[in-house]
């Protein structure tokens, strides 16, 4: 019963099936890399943009992009002055992303998640509000995810928040030794089922992993 809700919730109004199948294609090409079957479901999708405080955010990163379903609700959220990165480091599914935000005047799309800090710098952008990820930390090669977290650490606003989902909790005490203050939701309603980390704090006092 549940899994037949959540494979009706990961469809949703409007599916999108050539996404989908493409996202699947990429999956079984690098599985370690794109880290689930399927998009995120739209329970998932609110449960992650509604941490945001959109009315404020002006700077905003997305990680791991994948076909776009989050980012989608990012650019019909976003203040229209936001400067949004999006990072998605496979081509194909870059070209899935550009296709369908051909000229959004705010939106970079870029590639590898490691060159946060140096996309920041080429945009003139200091620091940011808000970081979203998707990114499968537990299977991406370990010196990679470090990178990345150190580079969000790195990025974030005092204040600011950075917002993952992860299919486990592996990641959450590793997480927790870098943002002193983590909320964790869980959504049912995905395929498969994940946890959303809202995490912040004064990360720049985190220990090392
Ligand atoms: C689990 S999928 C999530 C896709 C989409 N955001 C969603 O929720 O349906 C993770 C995505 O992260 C991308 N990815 C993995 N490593 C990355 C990296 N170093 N930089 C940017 N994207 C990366 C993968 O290609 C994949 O599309």
């Amino acid at each position: 019963m549940r899994l037949r809700q959540a494979r009706k919730a990961q469809q949703g109004k409007g599916s999108h099936l050539g996404e989908d199948m493409v996202f699947l294609r990429r999956f079984f090409g690098a599985p370690r890399q794109v880290g689930s079957v399927a998009p995120s479901s739209r329970f998932l999708t609110r449960a992650m943009l509604d941490r945001v405080d959109w009315a404020h955010a002006r700077s905003v990163a997305e990680l791991g992009a994948g076909t776009g379903v989050f980012t989608r609700s990012i650019v019909r959220r976003a203040h229209p002055e936001a400067k949004i990165l999006v990072f998605e480091v496979d081509p194909a599914l870059q070209d899935v992303i550009r296709a369908e935000h051909p000229d959004h005047p705010g939106l970079r799309l870029c590639g590898d998640a490691q060159e946060l800090r140096a996309i920041m710098k080429e945009e003139g952008i200091e620091s940011l509000d808000f970081v979203i990820s998707s990114l499968p930390f537990t299977v991406l090669p370990h010196e990679v995810s470090e990178n990345i977290l150190d580079a969000v650490q790195d990025a974030l606003r005092p204040g600011g928040r950075f917002v993952a989902y992860q299919y486990s909790s592996i990641m959450k005490p590793k997480l927790a030794a870098r943002f002193p203050d983590i909320r964790t939701k869980f959504v049912p309603l995905n395929i498969p089922p994940a946890f959303v980390y809202d995490c912040g704090g004064d990360c720049r006092e985190g220990a090392a992993l």
